[in-house]
């Protein structure tokens, strides 16, 4: 497998990354934390926060979805926990995709435990056709079809998140 067309240009995701920081930064333009899920969203959390002024924090999260092959199973184990509490803040999850929309629920579950302010989610890509859970996202970047794609922080067993760009893998 290797990816074929290119999605979304670079172009494309950089004008729309700008104009997502934007919106959040007008939602919350004071005080925000924002949570990352790794390893994913590394690449659109790093362009994202290069376009907010003013105070904004960062931490991380690592998951894994227990993927076979393309697919996600439904199960959700934490790898890495946060290293600062959430109590008061206004916090954002940044993912990179939402599919099923399990493992967004699962993290919005138990972030909503630990008292932020606010509790949004921002992600940069979604697949509206797969959703089996209604995890709620404020902030999406492009709705795409079920179709699998690789770049820009979204890797294949590892590969391809360096591209600049959303490919889709055949
Ligand atoms: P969900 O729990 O089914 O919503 O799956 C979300 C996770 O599955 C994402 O955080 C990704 O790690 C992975 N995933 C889902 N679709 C794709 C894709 O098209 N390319 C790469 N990873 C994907």
């Amino acid at each position: 497998m290797h990816p074929t067309e290119i999605l979304l240009s670079q172009d494309q995701i950089q004008k729309r990354v700008a104009e997502l920081a934007a919106e959040i930064r007008r939602d919350f333009p004071n005080d925000l934390h924002l949570v990352a899920v790794l390893k994913g969203a590394f690449v659109f959390l790093s362009d994202l926060v290069r376009h907010m002024s003013g105070h904004v924090s960062l931490d991380f999260m690592a998951l894994s979805s227990y993927a076979k092959g393309t697919t996600s199973s439904g199960e959700v184990r934490l790898l890495k926990d946060l290293d600062t509490t959430l109590d008061g803040k206004n916090v954002v999850i940044i993912e990179d995709i939402v599919d099923t929309g399990l493992t967004l629920m699962y993290l919005q579950d138990i972030l909503r435990a630990r008292n932020p302010r606010a509790l949004r989610t921002a992600c940069l890509l979604s697949k509206p056709s797969r959703r089996q859970v209604d995890a709620k996202v404020e902030y999406i970047g492009f709705a795409i079809d079920d179709r699998f794609v690789v770049g820009y922080g979204l890797d294949y067993a590892e590969q391809y998140r360096n591209l600049p760009y959303i490919a889709v893998l055949e």
